[in-house]
């Protein structure tokens, strides 16, 4: 991503977009008309960028990590009244608070749609298209994740992995340590930007735009000093939903533009769970990242003659 000397942006290998004309000012059709070509180009590139003026206000993002940073402080037995029967190690719990609620509400109600508001703007489509399909709210999660600090043995926070949804909200906390591949197979570091959120594009959005905006692949380090905290809002479609790109972005006549052949989502998502029973290595992390390439079309309709091929 090229920065010029007057760009507030220029500290960071990412885009930091600021939301603020699409909630105060009337009119801003100019800046408005910047944020989404900025986040056209991040979803363009890698599929990463970060948001400010979003709509949360600073002290809910930090009573949200607060609360957070208590929960995981906590006793575990206090932690386990929480998860799934029956209760095991490593299930995930459901937190209570009503904190929790107040910032799910705020990802539901007034981040996810501006993005994806934006994200449909973005590729150009028809207004409210993405909305329109995505139009059944049950499907949402919020996650809150404690990272370890690094040991000699454990250096590894989550391997890299892109999202299997729309998109992912991030909130991460002062210490850092996501890194996102860039488009040109740099892993870059996400320095925390305070009150900030990230937003990864996933594989929906990659399969509904024609793979012309990418599923970012990201990883987190373990922190070297302390632990890290962050809570993760996925943006989701349901499992009968059909996912395929949309007819306004493939050209209608010619299904040759075609990228990706469609599919019940749910038949996606058990391909990904088979996929992660295969490769319980995590040095095949890699291997898992692409499930959704299955999908994926020839990129040229001529298929070269079989005498062609190497023996
Ligand atoms: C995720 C994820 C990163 C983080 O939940 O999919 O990538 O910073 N989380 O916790
Ligand atoms: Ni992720």
């Amino acid at each position: 991503m090229a920065h010029h000397a007057a760009d507030p942006n220029q500290d960071h290998d990412f885009e930091v977009i600021d939301l603020s004309p699409f909630f105060t000012t009337p009119g801003a059709a100019k800046e408005k008309e910047e944020a989404i070509r900025r986040i056209r180009e991040a979803c363009s590139d890698s599929g990463m960028f970060l948001i400010v003026n979003h709509g949360v206000p600073a002290e809910a993002l930090d009573e949200t990590l607060a609360v957070a940073r208590e929960f995981f402080a906590g006793p575990d037995e206090e932690k386990l009244k929480w998860s799934p029967r029956p209760p095991e190690p490593g299930a995930a719990a459901t937190m209570p608070m009503e904190v929790m609620e107040r910032t799910f509400e705020y990802f539901v109600k007034t981040v996810a749609p501006l993005i994806e508001t934006l994200i449909n703007d973005a590729l150009g489509l028809p207004p409210d298209l993405l909305r329109q399909y995505n139009s059944e709210r049950q499907w949402d999660v919020m996650l809150a994740y404690h990272y370890f600090k690094a040991t000699e043995t454990k250096k590894v926070g989550s391997h890299p992995h892109k999202d299997p949804n729309l998109f992912t909200v991030l909130l991460q906390d002062d210490v850092g340590g996501l890194e996102f591949l860039r488009g040109d197979g740099e892993w870059i570091p996400v320095s925390p930007v305070p009150h900030s959120l990230i937003v990864n594009v996933g594989d929906v959005v990659q399969v509904l735009s024609n793979g012309e905006f990418k599923s970012v692949a990201h990883r987190v380090v373990s922190p070297r000093e302390k632990d890290r905290y962050s809570l993760a809002f996925g943006y989701q479609i349901g499992g009968e939903k059909w996912v395929e790109p949309f007819a306004e972005l493939t050209g209608q006549s010619s299904k040759a533009m075609n990228r990706f052949q469609g599919f019940h989502y749910h038949e996606f998502l058990q391909l990904l769970g088979e996929n992660y029973k295969l490769h319980l290595d995590p040095n095949d992390a890699f291997a898992i990242m692409d499930v959704v390439n299955h999908y994926a079309l020839p990129a040229s309709p001529v298929n070269l003659p079989a005498a062609t091929a190497p023996n």
